[in-house]
């Protein structure tokens, strides 16, 4: 491997040399983000589940989980009852999107109306509410029948096949509320609403208007029909929506060596836009980068978007930089400027931090919704010594200048991969969420695997070759617990634990946990492949995986708290049918009741629509699986984990 950007190990690893070996493996879970208790420290009290392998969820005892929204669902009461044989897009647009994965509940006030959306912005009501849920990508051979033919998704794939997948991607808004029989959609809520591909939205920021942006279909390149790959997201205290645009590449068809500026063509590799891909581009010609070269220019990017405002027009944020967003998390305190936390979900690719120009307040709403326009991003760079920094991706700045490619901020954002790595950001092992735990104030990052990572790549922040199971790091913002400054452009950093079995016999598979020598991790309580996170109010850690199918058991949540004896000592909560992997962990603001989405049920295994794995959630031979969002609350009504 040589000293490239597209190869970035090698340029950070001659960065680092010489104080390579401080912090091994056995970091894991020391030295804490903070030793003050909080205050709030509840422990976690459920019962664990097993590491188990079947085509059933399952949960603690004196839980229970209402199959809320599944593939297929109308959103709207005119829509009618799914049946796969008779979709056509239309109908998709109508109906639950597939591969739901990102969570955001807002809540909405009891006693307000449509008209009062200032209102439901300042609500923190736990019982009424709009359900906002990404959807990921689409799986044909599991959603038509006649891809039964060797799992092939290329084969026979038609017109309107494409047309309902590509109505199947993106977004659903639906109003849910907590009935005496469980939570229901409210099929005639005016807020209810699909984006998808067809969807007109508006691009803005630094990189809005470039000619690297226009396309035949859009001179200006400013508006874009759509988005897809929207695989995690977060949300505003302004009361917007944050959908993360990250496996796009594999919309888009065509070869990158045949398009005439090699500055696109690199740009398309790295993306792995290759000639077969799903085959869109056949039907639908913007996703064939032989017609349309820039096309793949207009997605890669966060977009946000008001639920409140069910005319609202989404926008593409290019202050937030282009590349596999896994999504962003904001950390927003009065008077301060905003700062949001995300991650470029590929192997060696990097974490962001993104400060806003502007400072928050509470209830501006006129103002605040614009501060993710401007602003300065930024690329992590975690050192050996436990040390940090953010290196901000300025135009003219350091190497970001003509000699190196770049003309111009667009061309900083377009590139930020490449921006990133010429910095000397550190490449991590694919970085998925990113989030704040809102009580102890330190930042944590799933980062799920890298099979890739060499054992002369290795580092004290990724510190395992061929990193199978993946870990979580801790960012320890300066300042004290509660008052942390996470506009500061340093900070310290720990391991939080190692995936993987802790009794593993290889020390490079082996996991690494808090208090795993006294016994206080079950033979459940490990987990590989950490993914989406979300934080209870008490601050306790609630991690989602995707990836645990490789070591033998489900994919689904494992409980945590971050401080005290028990800090990364997981406990199994959650467990997926075969197939799936989970995602989108979001508590109600009371904690009641935690929705999750079970992602790609029955994949795998040359399961298909006709013979799959499993028929989960609704065991009907007419129906196969269904990606489904649950809506998990104890019997007893209290709160979830405690
Ligand atoms: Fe879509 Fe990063 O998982
Ligand atoms: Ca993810
Ligand atoms: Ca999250
Ligand atoms: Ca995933």
């Amino acid at each position: 491997m040589t000293d490239t950007p597209e190869n970035p190990y090698r340029r950070h690893l001659l960065k680092a040399a010489g104080v390579f070996t401080i912090m091994g493996a056995g970091s894991a879970a020391l030295p804490g983000c903070s030793r003050q208790h909080s205050g709030r420290d509840r422990p976690l009290a459920f019962s664990e589940i097993p590491h188990l392998l079947d085509a059933s969820h399952h949960l603690p005892e004196g839980y229970h989980a209402d199959v809320l929204l599944r593939w297929g669902d109308p959103i709207h009461t005119d829509t009618g009852t799914f049946d796969p044989a008779t979709l056509t897009a239309a109908g998709q647009r109508q109906r639950f999107g597939y591969n739901n994965d990102f969570i955001a509940f807002m809540p909405l006030a009891g006693d307000a109306g449509p008209g009062e959306a200032d209102r439901h912005r300042r609500s923190t009501n736990s019982e009424r509410g709009l359900l906002c849920v990404n959807h990921e990508y689409t799986l044909p051979h599991l959603m038509f029948p006649g891809y039964d033919d060797e799992y092939s998704a290329t084969r026979g794939v038609s017109a309107k096949h494409v047309a309902i997948e590509q109505a199947a991607c993106g977004h659903t808004v639906v109003e849910i509320e907590k009935t005496a029989r469980g939570w229901q959609p409210l099929l005639d809520s005016p807020y209810n609403r699909r984006i998808t591909l067809d969807t007109e939205m508006d691009i803005v920021g630094p990189a809005a208007g470039d000619p690297r942006l226009q396309t035949a279909a859009d001179p200006s390149g400013t508006r874009v029909s759509g988005t897809v790959g929207n695989c995690a997201g977060g949300k505003t205290p302004w009361g917007t929506v944050l959908i993360a645009e990250e496996g796009f590449g594999g919309a888009f068809q065509g070869d990158p060596d045949a398009i005439a500026d090699p500055v696109e063509a690199r740009n398309h590799h790295a993306f792995g836009i290759v000639p077969d891909n799903r085959n869109w581009g056949d039907h639908d010609r913007r996703f064939d980068i032989a017609v349309e070269p820039r096309e793949p220019n207009r997605f890669g990017w966060m977009v946000e978007f008001d639920p409140y405002d069910p005319e609202s027009r989404p926008r593409k944020l290019t202050t937030l930089g282009r590349f596999e967003h896994e999504g962003f998390t904001l950390v927003s305190k009065p008077g301060r400027r905003v700062v949001a936390y995300g991650g470029d979900d590929d192997e060696g690719q990097f974490v962001y931090r993104f400060v806003s120009a502007e400072t928050y307040h509470p209830g501006a709403h006129a103002t605040n919704r614009n501060l993710l326009t401007a602003g300065t991003l930024y690329a992590g760079q975690f050192n050996p010594d436990g040390s940090g920094h953010w290196l901000p991706l300025v135009f003219g700045d350091g190497p970001l200048t003509p000699e190196n490619g770049f003309r111009n901020q667009a061309d900083v954002l377009v590139d930020a991969r490449r921006a990133a790595a010429l910095l000397g950001a550190t490449p991590m092992d694919r970085p998925e969420d990113v989030e704040t735990n809102p009580v102890n104030d330190c930042t944590y990052v799933m980062l799920t695997k890298n099979k890739r990572r060499a054992k002369d790549e290795t580092e004290p922040a990724n510190p395992r070759p061929r990193n199978a199971a993946g870990h979580v790091l801790e960012i320890v913002p300066p300042g004290m617990q509660g008052d942390r400054d996470h506009t500061s452009d340093s900070f310290r950093w720990h391991t939080f634990l190692l995936g993987g079995n802790p009794n593993a016999e290889d020390p490079d598979e082996r996991g690494a946990y808090g208090q795993q020598v006294t016994g206080a991790i079950s033979p459940h309580g490990w987990f590989a492949n950490p993914d989406n996170v979300a934080f209870d109010r008490a601050g306790n850690m609630w991690i989602a995986t995707d990836g645990c199918e490789g070591f033998g058991f489900h994919d689904g949540l494992w409980a945590m708290a971050t401080e005290g004896e028990m800090r990364a000592a997981p406990r199994h909560f959650f467990g997926c049918p075969q197939g799936a992997e989970v995602c989108g962990p979001e508590f109600t603001p009371d904690g009641t009741t935690l929705f999750i989405a079970v992602q790609h049920p029955a994949d795998g295994g040359h399961s298909t629509f006709s013979n799959p794995l499993h028929r989960w959630p609704d065991n009907d031979p007419a129906l196969p699986p269904r990606p489904a969002v649950l809506a998990i609350h104890r019997k007893d009504g209290r709160t979830v984990g405690s």
